[in-house]
C-alpha cells in the first residue's frame, strides 16, 4: 500500500553503526543480490570511521516517525563540483515498495537543488529493480562503467 511519507534524515556516526548494522540485517535479498556477505558491526563501524575524514560524504538514517527505516549514503560535489552521487540508498526490507524510496529520493533533490545542479545515482551490480527503481524516479541510464556499475542521472535544474 502507498503512504504519503514524510522521511528526517539523521546523520550517521559510528556510533550508531549497531542501528545500521540492524538496516543490514533486515535487508538479506539485497546483499545476496550484490553477492556479498552481510557486513560485521565492525566493517560498517570501520566504513562509518572512514566516512568522517571525507567532508562531502554524507551517511544518513532515514527516520519515520522516530524509527530507522532505511540509510542514504551520498557524497556532494561528486564527480564535479556541481553534482552529487547516492552510492546507496536502503530501505528496510520489508517497508520496501511502500513509498520510502521515493520519498526520500524527492527529500533529497529538493534539499541539494539550490546548490547542486545533477544528481546522480550508482548501481552495483546486475540489481535490476534498483535499475527499475531510478528510472521510476525520473532518472536516466547514462552509461555502464565496467560489467558492475551502472550510472545514472537527474536533473536537478
Ligand atoms: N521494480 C519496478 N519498479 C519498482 C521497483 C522494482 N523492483 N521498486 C520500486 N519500484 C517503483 C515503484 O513501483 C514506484 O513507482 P510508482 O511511484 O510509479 O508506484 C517507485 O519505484 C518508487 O517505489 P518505492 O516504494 O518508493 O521504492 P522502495 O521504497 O522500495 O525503494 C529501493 C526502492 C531503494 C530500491 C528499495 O527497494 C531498496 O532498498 N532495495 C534494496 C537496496 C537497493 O537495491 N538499493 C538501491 C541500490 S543502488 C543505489 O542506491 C545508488
Amino acid at each position: 500500500m502507498k503512504v504519503s511519507v514524510r522521511l528526517d534524515f539523521s546523520p550517521v556516526t559510528s556510533d550508531l553503526a549497531a542501528i545500521v548494522h540492524e538496516l543490514y540485517l533486515n535487508c538479506p535479498t539485497y546483499i545476496s543480490l550484490i553477492g556479498g556477505d552481510m557486513p560485521t558491526l565492525n566493517d560498517i563501524r570501520r566504513e562509518l570511521d572512514t566516512l568522517r575524514h571525507d567532508t562531502r560524504r554524507q551517511a544518513l538514517l532515514l527516520m519515520q516517525e522516530n524509527r530507522p527505516v532505511g540509510f542514504l549514503d551520498y557524497k556532494v560535489a561528486y564527480p564535479d563540483l556541481h553534482s552529487a552521487t547516492i552510492s546507496l540508498l536502503l530501505i528496510e526490507e520489508k517497508l520496501q515498495g511502500q513509498g520510502l524510496g521515493k520519498a526520500a529520493v524527492e527529500q533529497l533533490e529538493a534539499q541539494l537543488s539550490s546548490r547542486m545542479d545533477r544528481l546522480y545515482a550508482v548501481v552495483y551490480g546486475s540489481n535490476e529493480q534498483a535499475k527499475r527503481f531510478w528510472e521510476r524516479v525520473g532518472f536516466e541510464h547514462l552509461r555502464d562503467s565496467g560489467p558492475t556499475l551502472s550510472w545514472y542521472m537527474k536533473s536537478l535544474k
